[in-house]
């Protein structure tokens, strides 16, 4: 949390009176590696054992904290904000990249290099200044859970993973998964909306990119951080089992596929205890129930103790400045030698640290800045969009626009000149400056941020002959009038969300609703562009002809709306949160806690439990505006030969072909349900595998999904196990939660796995 942060809240206090694979590292360094090993000297070696790549993260690490002393081991649990905080009189440390999120000293006499940490999870971020630092950004993270593409998920991590490398960051803050329980929530854009399985596979595929650069990747906020009113008193009320079965899941499933080096522990309370001091979720859950080897840092202001945070867990108080002591400087040096902490837990504090900077590489890859091909990372961004887009709605295929067109009207959003992103600390600058200046709050989480990526300059590029006219839409006559002049009208609406402020209701802000309403009313021909951090209502989508949801779509956004527009591509994005159609189907009438009274503590009841977003709707018979997983395309899918098969190991496997039955090339995603007996599970039925696939005309695949058990398990907490029921269920191959195709029945032997569904 930066000063800006605090300020801001300041602000907003007046203004309202976010595939299994493991990673074998405790081996030797593969052969790739060997030029490193090559690098040291025998002498090297000799006198740093710890140094022998041939050695695996746990020897390396043992060896190396032998050698340190009390104090060097301090250093390595204690984080420094990476900018200044006038208000608290504290200067950056030198050391620290300006306008970071953090710096952690390192121990050189030893070889152990500092941390330099940047957040986030669509690219090297910073913090507001004057000059901050200029990154490619990909779209959302919501935005990428909507590709449910996890190739294209590890290929941005990659991206950004490398640039944080390049900026002379060896840890990156992003891998972030909190699942989307409200769409109200003000940092959904961040995360990978409301599905455990999707958000964690997604956010897994992310880490797993970001680490192939010898950056760590940090999971995170761990845990049931799902809401910014009162984040940072609230307490969350939620039983174990359905823990397990939904936040924890997504948690869980993105820790076993992207192995993060760190997780950060969240800033709320979880059945009464900090998150940065429980014992439940750091020790119990993390660490010794799925074996996290690395290291929990706090989130930035969110550690309240010394002895309870290091004894429930916590290995290294991140961004110290922000809380109300450094409580893991003296004190903790002071609680260590009084045996309040024992110098077991200290010692294993420090190794956490050492052991993850061994295993993601980060000793034996000092970060070295380098020049990006910011072009080239653009194109992966742009990719990322393209599959992200969904297409909501398409009254008598309106779209893709034709060439032909003589006169279209952009109205809204500043499409002329860019396209928004999310606000807080994950904002990334762009490369060549904010397409709109002095727009949105003054202090953190603003400004507001365009990215100089002109959807209006891209469309006009395809009509040259055309005459593309834009009106910002402050002024709704004057909109109208444009439109009415037109042949064509395509509205870009916005909802901007950012950390630290959930957004009140579900409608788009600043009249938008209206302005849509009667563009519609003057051309039928109206086409609606969202860009929203998450769901919104759309009082008028009977209004208009076609829909596009483009989340926020990052660094070369402009580009690919005007590609899925023009149909250079078919849209293939499916929707990774139901979009309701009212407030009142979801679990809360409102977001508990008053966004004026941050600090008062209160209680949020998760009376949901793991019946969250579509398993909600399911559950109640709520039909939504657009159900999960939904999404439409420019061609057509046929599905059939739906087939299960339960091995003797109890493996289930689900086949089915799918066909592009239209005359156009595009990706389809097929999603397997499975349905239980009533009231077996939370709800009726969960996702439990999907596949994006990529067709020419009158191409057909046959595709094979394997289930993890968990999928079809309810959480034991007694027994610490996953259960099967014995008997029969129902598989689903369906375009969305509710828009299922076939189906066949499925009986189950019934069994138990563990923790890890094995
Ligand atoms: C956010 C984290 C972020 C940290 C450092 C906090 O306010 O919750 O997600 O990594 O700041 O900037």
């Amino acid at each position: 949390m930066t000063h800006h942060k605090i300020i801001s809240w300041l602000t907003v206090l007046c203004a309202f009176s976010g595939v299994a694979m493991t990673v074998a590292e405790d081996q030797p360094a593969p052969a790739a590696e060997q030029s490193v090993q090559e690098a040291q000297t025998a002498q090297d070696i000799e006198a740093k054992p710890w140094m022998d790549t041939a050695l695996g993260a746990d020897a390396r690490a043992q060896l190396v904290l032998k050698e340190m002393t009390m104090d060097e081991k301090l250093r390595l649990v204690f984080g420094y904000f990476g900018d200044d905080l006038p208000h608290k009189g504290y200067t950056r440390h030198p050391q620290a990249r300006p306008d970071s999120a953090g710096y952690v000293e390192g121990v050189p006499r030893l070889g152990i290099p500092a941390l330099y940490q940047a957040d986030g999870g669509i690219g090297v971020a910073s913090q507001p200044s004057d000059k901050p630092r200029e990154h490619t950004a990909l779209p959302s993270g919501i935005a990428t859970a909507a590709t449910w593409n996890p190739e294209l998920a590890f290929a941005g991590g990659a991206m950004i993973g490398s640039e944080a490398r390049a900026a002379g960051f060896n840890v990156l803050l992003g891998g972030s998964v909190n699942l989307m329980r409200d769409p109200r929530n003000g940092r959904n854009f961040e995360y990978a909306g409301e599905d455990p399985y999707l958000a964690g596979v997604m956010v897994g595929a992310q880490i797993k990119g970001v680490q192939s650069n010898h950056v760590i990747s940090t999971l995170k906020h761990f845990a049931l951080n799902d809401q910014e009113t009162g984040r940072m008193v609230v307490d969350v009320n939620i039983g174990d089992a359905a823990a397990r079965m939904s936040d924890l899941l997504a948690l869980q499933l993105a820790f076993e596929i992207g192995n993060p080096g760190s997780v950060m522990c969240a800033y709320n309370r979880v059945n009464g205890a900090y998150a940065c001091e429980s014992d439940y979720l750091l020790n119990k859950v993390l660490k010794r129930d799925w074996g996290f080897k690395g290291w929990v840092m706090s989130d930035w202001g969110a550690v309240h103790s010394t002895i309870p945070a290091a004894n429930a867990g916590l290995d290294q108080q991140s961004g110290a400045q922000f809380d109300q002591s450094p409580y893991f400087g003296d004190a903790l040096k002071e609680a260590v030698e009084n045996g309040h902490v024992s110098q077991a837990r200290f010692d294993d504090m420090v190794f956490r640290v050492l052991r993850a900077m061994f295993a993601k590489g980060v000793v034996d890859h000092p970060i070295k800045t380098s020049p990006i091909d910011f072009a080239a990372h653009a194109a992966i961004s742009q990719a990322d969009a393209e599959e992200a887009i969904v297409l909501l709605k398409n009254a008598n295929k309106i779209l893709p626009l034709g060439t032909a067109l003589q006169k279209l009207a952009i109205i809204g959003a500043h499409a002329d000149v860019g396209v928004l992103s999310g606000g807080g600390s994950s904002q990334v600058y762009p490369v060549g400056g904010m397409a709109v200046k002095g727009v949105g709050p003054k202090t953190w989480p603003g400004p507001m941020v365009y990215y100089p990526s002109s959807p209006m300059k891209a469309i006009q590029a395809r009509l040259p002959n055309a005459q593309v006219r834009f009106d910002s839409g402050t002024d709704i006559a004057s909109a109208v009038a444009l439109a009415e002049a037109s042949d064509f009208a395509i509205v870009f609406a916005q909802q901007w969300m950012a950390e630290s402020i959930d957004v009140p209701n579900l409608s788009l802000p600043d009249n938008q609703d209206a302005l849509i309403d009667a563009v519609a009313k003057a051309n039928p021909n109206t086409i609606v562009v969202l860009q929203t951090g998450g769901p919104v209502l759309m009082p008028w989508i009977e209004q208009v002809a076609g829909v596009l949801e483009a989340w926020y779509p990052g660094s070369a956004g402009g580009e690919a709306i005007a590609r899925i527009l023009f149909g250079e591509v078919s849209p293939s994005g499916r929707l990774p949160a139901t979009f309701p159609a009212a407030e009142n189907q979801l679990p809360r009438a409102k977001i508990d806690g008053d966004p004026a009274k941050p600090f008062q503590r209160f209680t949020t009841n998760y009376h949901e439990g793991a019946a969250v977003g579509y398993k909600w709707f399911d559950l109640k018979s709520h039909k939504p505006l657009f159900p999960f997983g939904y999404g439409m395309s420019y061609t057509d899918f046929s599905y059939g030969d739906l087939a299960a098969q339960v091995s003797d190991t109890g493996q289930v496997s689900v086949s089915f072909t799918i066909k592009n039955s239209g005359v156009v090339a595009g990706k389809d995603v097929p999603q397997i349900y499975i349905s239980a007996q009533k009231d077996l599970w939370e709800a009726p039925k969960r996702l439990v595998a999907f596949q994006k696939i990529a067709l020419e005309p009158g191409e057909s695949k046959t595709v094979s999904l394997t289930v993890d058990p968990r999928l079809l398990a309810v959480y034991d907490s007694k027994d610490k196990a996953w259960k099967i029921t014995k008997g029969e269920y129902q598989v689903l191959l369906s375009r969305s939660a509710i828009e299922p195709q076939a189906s066949i029945p499925l009986r189950l032997p019934g069994g138990v796995v563990n923790l890890q569904g094995k």
